[in-house]
């Protein structure tokens, strides 16, 4: 039955389960998080780590975190990837159009670091056969604003060694297990035999995700995104996450699209930025 139902999640966070003629999701208040998808008929899209905390003031594992206003850990900012994913967001609007899209609208209470009003932040998920989710920015303000965003999607995956990520050959980008120094993409497909950590720049392009192991191919397509990282911890930083099994990361690979780095945004005054990210998934076999 399509609908949405309000519910305590884990650690008594409030969530919100969705039910399309397609698909059942659920997003948490804390962090306009996503924390599940499936598409009827096939396994979860989305990864969520057995060992993640539900708790206010930390991130949850797994699911789509939003990153913002920095990505990564700036030696000026505190903590890493800003602290929106931290906050309790607020349901706004509950839509369900005629064909069944159910589409959920959360906003960011007003948050002094984001000079309270000025910079207001709105998350909006249509939930159908696939999902999309936009990340708004607006400044209302009468100075310019800089800042990163990144939807930092996990994927759930069948097995890591036979994954293939396709779709950024060619493209420059910024390794974060060598300091950050640039390269060039030459693979046509991205294979997994280590820690990947790297920001690609540059790169408005979609993502195919081939998911060998479970016979299915997962496409990431997206609007006003000029980044794409995409990350695996492998066995030692697994083994060092706490909110994150040791063997998890052979069923997870993250491929999150948004503007870092370079890409990053500075919105002029009475601007709006819109991150958009489609996901939608098809079997192979
Ligand atoms: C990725 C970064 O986007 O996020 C990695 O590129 C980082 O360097 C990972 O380890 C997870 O970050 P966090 O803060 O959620 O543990």
């Amino acid at each position: 039955m399509t609908g949405v139902t309000f519910l305590t999640g884990s650690g008594g966070l409030p969530k919100l389960e969705i039910t399309t003629a397609w698909s059942t999701a659920e997003i948490y208040l804390h962090g306009a998080h996503v924390t599940y998808f499936q598409k009827r008929g096939e396994p979860p899209l989305l990864f969520l780590s057995d060992q993640s905390r539900f708790e206010s003031g930390v991130p949850i594992r797994g699911g789509i975190p939003i990153i913002f206003p920095w990505f990564g850990k700036p030696a000026d900012k505190p903590g890493q990837h800003g602290f929106v994913r931290n906050r309790s967001w607020t349901l706004k609007e509950i839509k369900t159009t005629d064909d069944g899209i159910v589409t959920t609208r959360l906003i960011l209470p007003p948050d002094p670091e984001l000079r309270a009003d000025d910079i207001t932040v709105e998350y909006e998920v249509a939930f159908s056969d696939g999902l999309s989710a936009e990340f708004i920015v607006t400044n209302k303000s009468a100075q310019a604003y800089a800042f990163e965003n990144c939807l930092h999607t996990y994927f759930a995956i069948g097995d890591i060694h036979s994954l293939r990520v396709v779709g950024l050959q060619g493209v420059t980008y910024l390794d974060a297990l060598d300091g950050h120094q640039r390269k060039t993409e030459t693979a046509e497909a991205i294979r997994f035999a280590g820690e990947v950590d790297r920001a690609y720049v540059n790169t408005p392009h979609r993502v195919e995700i081939h998911d060998t192991a479970r016979q299915r191919v997962i496409r990431v397509e997206k609007t006003g995104s000029a980044s794409t990282v995409v990350w695996n911890p492998w066995i030692a930083k697994a083994k060092a996450m706490a909110d994150f099994g040791n063997e998890e990361y052979q069923r997870m690979v993250c491929v999150e699209s948004g503007n870092v780095a370079e890409n990053q945004i500075t919105l002029a005054p009475g601007g709006i930025a819109s991150l958009k990210v489609k996901l939608s998934s098809e079997a192979t076999a």
